[in-house]
């Protein structure tokens, strides 16, 4: 096969950041997706709907002309959050999910929950009105090592949250683990999980073998072997469960280049050439268009996108290293194989 016309894809986990960062990466997106679920985590956050009305307005100020691309926005879920400007936000359409980040899990998310106890009538809210919630899935503890949080998670927090708050609908976010896939695998109709890019391409030894890889680094951290294979599985499977997110998340390469440095893949501009190939090596192209395309829309209840991308084997496609922006320069996501897909 050298071409494959698919519905045009959509990204269910998007960091688009905000001011000139914001106008450098839209673009990258823009070009292939037709919508994004935007992640909320600003500084400060986008709590309230009219945060989110104004960041949709900075968004499509931004877009580049003739760009149909549309942004799906999200609160940010903290242990204020009023139930009354949720709901409303929800009915109105614009809102279309809740993002929950238990507080210090990751990017900007002090602000997030500390004790589950005080955001349970929202979520109660949630489950009645049907509006998703996407989980950042790691615990915080810092006497639980960072590799088994997901799965940690998964066990003290996830599940149990689930069981006491029945209906409510639940996106798994970039999982990473063995252990996320098959919870989502058999968690029913109410909950699904996305997937990186990156974390099917990447396992540790990628971040840390033969010296350190900044730009590898992301959070959840990829994970040993074993899981990234769990992980492709779970992606080139069909299963409805599993769709595209991302989890574009640009940083500057002076604030990823740190003794300290921010967590984050940048992969917005190469993606779908990514997933061709990998789809195309575990014999699984004719899975790509469910992955990236239906298997979304499908769970956030809207229609898939009316039209169409085509991706045309040839020569490798080769894309920048990094991408200027006016705060310096962001690196693109290398996945270390050359890419034979292009969208034409
Ligand atoms: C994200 C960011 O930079 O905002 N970073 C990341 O490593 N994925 C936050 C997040 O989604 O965890
Ligand atoms: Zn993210």
């Amino acid at each position: 096969m050298t071409s494959l016309t698919i519905t045009r894809p959509d990204d269910w986990h998007l960091h688009l950041r905000d001011g000139d960062m914001l106008k450098a990466v839209l673009p990258e997106t823009a070009r292939h997706f037709g919508r994004a679920i935007i992640m909320p985590n600003l500084v400060p956050p986008v709590v309230t709907a009219r945060d989110a009305a104004e960041y949709r307005d900075r968004i499509m100020a931004a877009k580049p002309d003739n760009s149909k691309f549309q942004p799906l926005m999200t609160l940010y879920l903290t242990e204020e959050t009023d139930v009354r400007d949720l709901r409303a936000a929800a009915e109105i359409g614009l809102i279309h999910a809740v993002k929950l980040y238990p507080a210090g899990a990751t990017t900007n998310s002090a602000s997030g929950v500390k004790d589950f106890t005080k955001v349970k009538r929202v979520l109660e809210n949630m489950a009645q009105i049907g509006l998703p919630l996407c989980v950042h899935g790691e615990v915080t503890d810092p006497d639980v090592d960072i590799f088994d949080r997901e799965a940690v998670f998964i066990d003290t927090i996830l599940d149990p949250l689930r069981r006491d708050i029945p209906g409510l609908r639940v996106v798994m976010e970039h999982i990473t683990t063995k252990q996320g896939a098959d919870y989502a695998r058999e968690g029913g109709d109410d909950l699904a999980a996305t997937i990186t890019t990156h974390h099917l391409v990447i396992n540790r030894n990628h971040i840390l073998a033969g010296g350190i890889k900044p730009h590898y680094y992301c959070l959840p951290v990829a994970k040993r072997e074993e899981h990234r294979l769990a992980l492709r599985a779970a992606a080139t499977s069909g299963d409805p469960s599993f769709f595209l997110g991302t989890d574009s998340a640009p940083h500057t390469d002076a604030n990823k280049l740190l003794p300290c440095g921010c967590a984050g893949c940048f992969t917005a501009t190469n993606t779908m050439s990514i997933l061709a190939e990998v789809f195309e090596q575990d014999d699984a192209l004719d899975k790509l268009e469910g992955f990236a395309s239906l298997n979304g829309p499908k769970f956030y209840r809207m229609e898939p996108n009316a039209d169409t991308i085509t991706l045309t084997k040839g020569n490798p496609v080769t894309y920048p290293d990094h991408i200027a922006t006016d705060q310096g320069p962001v690196t693109v996501f290398d996945p270390q194989m050359p890419l034979h897909w292009r969208v034409t």
